[in-house]
């Protein structure tokens, strides 16, 4: 290509100077000379910065301050490269899509650009998640091989015990019932310990996933004989889920990871197309946790707890549909509550506490209460 071009320049050059039939040696005739030169590198070079410049503008919603002429197609290009940290893969497509009308080669780079740094991105992103998963587990690993949550009946805690969990399982039957319930994976499912009592438990497809690979071997043995269920080793934070349950259930879960965590694992289940998620939250009564009371959503280390309340920031939970008291008879002194939401629930919210009133909250103590009626209570209060 560059050989080309040389030769076609000095075609050119020596065609030029035949045609004014020049002695070489005068110095008007070396001057000349250099003059052709000049003009024929000027030609030569500004369609290139012409194109690389209008190229430049049309490429990136950036500033067109950000063009730079030292920087040439194929070679890395330092300015973008400085803003790749913060354009994603389909930012890029879309950059690149829009240059369709551009040059070809503006195309080819962009497009050449564009896949390599999503590949590039999804490497390293892939590096950390894995890191991030490793991390998470051998923390909820040391917690179940060694009872660290002290729940005796259940390695799973004390909340999971079979006194404990009767609302919730009186809650879920309802929930089964109502909502058509035929797939519900459980997730992270800890050691199974409560859910198969609940009412119509073997007419529904349950899938449970866990972290733990010790729970998930112990569990596919231990339920050898349910032919309804299902378990894998799945990190909700990370991994995507690659079915769609009619009902999630993600209960005394995402206390036990950072709050970033947190967030990214409600957003994954909402990812699943699920329609309904079953999770807890905590008012705070400052008389269970030994943590002042209303104080919630604070950062703890994975596998430490913080009282969730999801009506708060950062999840701002819509209303639930439904919910109940947890407890024997509905008696906690964490003022936890199960509920059922309607997905997608989370940033669906004001970010303001959900307010029960007294009646409704004795309640829900015994039976399931609907939002239908907390609302019906409000807006006589209001009268
Ligand atoms: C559900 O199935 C299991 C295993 O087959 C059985 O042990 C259990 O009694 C069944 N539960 C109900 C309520 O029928
Ligand atoms: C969540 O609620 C808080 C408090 O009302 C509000 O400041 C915040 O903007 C909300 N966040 C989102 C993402 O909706």
């Amino acid at each position: 290509m560059i050989g080309r071009v040389s030769s076609l320049l000095s075609y050119i050059y020596n065609k030029v100077l035949q045609m004014v039939n020049f002695s070489s040696s005068t110095r008007s005739g070396l001057a000349f000379r250099f003059a052709v030169i000049l003009i024929l590198l000027v030609t030569l070079v500004t369609p290139w910065l012409a194109a690389l410049f209008v190229f430049r503008l049309y490429s990136s919603s950036t500033s067109p301050l950000l063009f730079d002429p030292f920087v040439l197609p194929g070679l890395p290009r330092r300015t973008l490269d400085a803003r790749s940290s913060v354009i994603t893969a389909a930012a890029c497509v879309e950059s690149a899509s829009k240059l369709k009308k551009g040059s070809r080669a503006g195309e080819l780079v962009v497009a050449t650009e564009c896949s390599c740094r999503s590949v590039r991105e999804n490497e390293l992103e892939r590096v950390i998640q894995q890191l991030e998963t490793k991390e998470r587990s051998q923390a909820f690993e040391r917690i179940y091989s060694t009872d660290y949550w002290g729940g005796g009946e259940s390695r799973s805690g004390p909340g999971s015990n079979v006194l404990y969990t009767a609302n919730a399982r009186k809650m879920l039957a309802e929930a089964f019932q109502k909502f058509g319930v035929h797939l519900v994976l459980d997730v992270p499912c800890g050691d199974v310990n409560w859910q198969p009592l609940i009412e119509g438990f073997n007419s529904t497809k349950y899938v449970g996933y866990d972290i733990v690979p010790q729970l998930v071997a112990r569990n596919i043995e231990h339920f050898r004989e349910f032919k309804n269920m299902e378990f894998a080793r799945h990190d909700f934070v990370n991994m995507p889920i690659d079915i769609t349950p009619d009902l999630i259930i993600c209960r005394d879960a995402i206390q036990h990871n950072t709050l970033k965590d947190g967030v990214r694992a409600l957003a994954n289940l909402e990812k699943s197309g699920a329609k309904y998620l079953v999770t807890n939250w905590h008012a705070n009564t400052g008389r269970g946790m030994h943590i002042p009371a209303n104080k919630h959503n604070f950062h703890v280390s994975v596998g430490g707890t913080y009282p969730i309340d999801v009506s708060c920031p950062p999840f701002n939970f819509s209303n639930p549909e439904l919910f109940i008291s947890e407890g024997p008879n509905g008696e906690n002194d964490d003022g936890k509550f199960i509920g059922v939401w309607k997905l997608p629930a989370m940033l669906k919210g004001n970010g303001e506490r959900f307010i029960i009133p007294d009646d409704l909250k004795v309640r829900a103590k015994q039976k399931v209460v609907f939002w239908d009626e907390v609302l019906k209570a409000q807006d006589l209060a209001s009268i």
